[in-house]
């Protein structure tokens, strides 16, 4: 239930929440798919096309990671910047809110900019900066199927809604999963000259 349901959870709640309050992102998201579907019933589509809509779900896990921190037991030892020696048998939390708030990898690492995924930004990037699903052998399992689970969910949801925040604030929550304080709540309205 943890692995397979509250991360998704999370991670969509939190994509929905950052596309609300960035109403430009929302907007080209709508067009994106909009333009995907047009004349056509969702279900005969293939939505893993859907570059931006990508993008935003990236931007998003990277700024509100739904598991924020993994704990791996050393099995020899390892020196870590600052020349740091950790013996074997130590149990390490590897911070993955804190590797994705890292100014020194992600300048203004509190600011949803989606373009930041832009394949053209991300040259260079090391593969271990951007570790929402961790990394090495036992990363996620699901992680192509939660990709694909969100991609699905935001797709249609901006489709069908124009969404807006309730609160201006909202209080990151963490857990075994991040949450948010007293749960995040959005506004729905029908999209201005949607389709259906
Ligand atoms: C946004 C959604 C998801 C996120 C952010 C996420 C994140 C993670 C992370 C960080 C780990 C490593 C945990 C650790 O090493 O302690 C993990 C492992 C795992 N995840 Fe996910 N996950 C997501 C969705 C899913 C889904 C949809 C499934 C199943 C359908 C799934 C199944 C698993 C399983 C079985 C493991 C354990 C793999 C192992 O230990 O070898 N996850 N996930």
């Amino acid at each position: 239930m943890f692995e397979g349901h509250d991360t998704t959870a999370s991670g969509l709640s939190w994509v929905l929440y950052n596309l609300a309050k960035h109403p430009e992102y929302q907007e080209r998201c709508r067009a994106e798919v909009d333009d995907l579907l047009e004349g056509r019933d969702s279900d005969e589509n293939d939505l893993s096309n859907l570059p931006f809509i990508t993008m935003c779900i990236k931007e998003s896990l990277r700024l509100y990671p739904p598991v924020p921190a993994v704990t791996r037991r050393l099995t020899q030892e390892m020196t870590v910047p600052g020349k740091r020696v950790i013996p074997p048998g130590n149990i390490c939390l590897v911070s993955i809110y804190g590797t994705h708030h890292n100014p020194h990898i992600w300048p203004d690492p509190e600011v949803y900019n989606p373009l930041r995924f832009d394949p053209e930004n991300s040259k260079g990037r090391s593969p271990y900066a951007f570790i929402p699903f961790s990394a090495g052998p036992r990363n996620c399992i699901g992680q192509n199927f939660a990709m694909a689970e969100m991609r699905v969910a935001t797709a249609l949801t901006v489709r069908r809604f124009r969404i807006t925040p309730r609160d201006s604030k909202v209080r990151r929550l963490p857990e075994l999963i991040l949450r948010a304080e007293g749960g995040l709540w959005l506004r729905t309205a029908p999209p201005t000259g949607a389709n259906n």
